[in-house]
C-alpha cells in the first residue's frame, strides 16, 4: 500500500530532504453499511479509520508531524493524549529513533492505548488531573525546547489528517452530502474542511458528535472538557451548514453496538459518536460518510460492561447445543 505521503506528496509539507516515517497510513476502506443505512434512511459509509496501522486515524497526522520533526532535528517529541495519539506518536517515535514521552490523564485511558505505547517504548507519566492539564504541561515542557509537541496543535498534524477528505473524495467521486465524526478536541473537524476545501469541490455538511457532559463521558478518547480546536472546528461546522451534536452516553453505546453487530465493525465507543450523530438526526434520502476513528481493541474494559461474557461448558456436543441454544 502508498502510505499517505506518498500519495499525497505534492499536497503536504513535504521536501526532497523529508525523511519520510512511515507505517503505511491512510488509504482505508470505505465501506457502504447497508442494514444502518436502511435504517436511517439514507446512503450511509463508513470510512473506516481503525484499518490505520496503530489502529487510529491519528497516524495520518503523526507520518507527517515526526517525519518533519526529525527533519528540523528534534531529540524528542512529546504528547498530552487521552491514548490514540499516544499509542501513534510512541510507534513513530520509535521508527525514527527518537524518544517519546506522553502525559496522559490518570486513571481515564483505556488499556488497549497503554498497552501499546507500553509496548513502543514510550516514558508514560500519568498526570492528576485531565486531558486539559496534560496538554498545558506538554505546551509548557515543548516551549522549553527539549521536545516536540505531537499534539494536533502542530500543524503537520492536521495536514496529515487532511488526506482523509482526498481519499473520500476519489472513492466517492466527489463529496458526500453530509459528513459525520466524533469531536474531542476538534482537530479532526478541522483537517476534514481544510482537506475539502483545498480539493475544492464543494464541502459536506459536518455532524460533530461530542459527549453531551464532556468530563465524565464513558467514550474516553473524547473526554475532553475545553476542545483547543474549538473555535475553528464551530466556525468549519457552522460555515458548512451542518451542527454540533451533544450525545448521551447511552446514544454512544448504543452506536457503537449498532456498528459491531449490524455492520461487523469494532471501533471503540468515542468512534461511534458521528454514527450516533446521525442515528439521532436521520439525513434522509442523503449520501452519509461516518468516520470510525479508532478500533475496538483499544478499549476491551468497554466490552467487559457491555457485552455478554463467555458461558463455560463441558467439551461435549449435548451440554454445547444446550448452551448454545
Ligand atoms: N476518536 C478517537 C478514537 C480519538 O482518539 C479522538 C481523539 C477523537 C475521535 C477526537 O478527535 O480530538 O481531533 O476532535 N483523541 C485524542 C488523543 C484526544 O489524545 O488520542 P479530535
Amino acid at each position: 500500500m502508498t502510505p499517505l505521503a506518498e500519495r499525497y506528496r505534492e499536497r503536504l509539507p513535504l521536501t526532497e530532504a523529508t525523511p519520510v516515517v512511515t507505517l503505511g497510513e491512510g488509504s482505508t476502506p470505505l465501506l457502504r453499511a447497508q442494514r444502518l443505512g436502511e435504517r436511517a434512511g439514507c446512503e450511509l459509509w463508513l470510512k473506516w479509520e481503525g484499518a490505520n496501522p496503530t489502529g487510529s486515524f491519528k497516524d495520518r497526522g503523526m507520518t507527517v508531524a515526526v517525519s518533519k520533526a526529525l527533519e528540523e532535528g528534534a531529540r524528542a517529541v512529546v504528547c498530552a493524549s487521552t491514548g490514540n495519539t499516544a499509542a501513534s506518536a510512541a510507534a513513530y517515535a520509535a521508527r525514527a529513533g527518537l524518544p517519546c514521552l506522553i502525559l496522559q490523564p490518570a486513571g481515564a485511558v483505556a488499556l488497549g492505548k497503554v498497552a501499546q505505547a507500553r509496548a513502543l517504548g514510550a516514558r508514560i507519566l500519568a498526570v492528576r488531573g485531565g486531558f486539559d492539564d496534560a496538554l498545558v504541561a506538554a505546551r509548557e515542557l515543548a516551549a522549553r525546547g527539549t521536545h516536540v509537541l505531537v499534539n494536533s496543535l502542530n500543524p503537520y498534524r492536521l495536514e496529515g489528517q487532511k488526506t482523509a477528505a482526498f481519499e473520500l473524495l476519489e472513492e466517492l467521486g466527489g463529496p458526500p452530502d453530509v459528513l459525520a465524526l466524533p469531536y474531542g478536541g476538534g482537530g479532526n473537524t478541522c483537517a476534514y474542511a481544510t482537506g475539502f476545501a483545498e480539493a475544492g469541490r464543494g464541502t459536506p455538511r459536518l455532524l460533530a458528535g461530542e459527549a453531551a457532559v464532556r468530563a465524565e463521558t464513558l467514550a474516553t478518547a473524547i473526554r475532553i472538557p475545553e476542545p483547543v480546536h474549538r473555535a475553528d472546528a464551530e466556525a468549519a461546522v457552522v460555515d458548512s451548514g451542518g451542527a454540533v451534536v451533544p450525545l448521551t452516553d447511552v446514544e454512544i453505546v448504543a452506536a457503537w453496538l449498532d456498528l459491531a453487530r449490524e455492520e461487523g465493525v469494532f471501533c471503540e465507543p468515542s468512534s461511534a459518536a458521528g454514527l450516533a450523530a446521525v442515528l439521532k438526526e436521520p439525513p434522509r434520502g442523503e449520501r452519509v460518510v461516518c468516520v470510525v476513528t479508532g478500533h475496538g481493541l483499544k478499549d476491551p474494559e468497554a466490552v467487559e460492561r457491555h457485552a455478554d461474557t463467555p458461558v463455560e461448558v463441558d467439551p461435549d456436543a449435548d451440554a454445547i447445543a444446550e448452551a448454545a441454544a
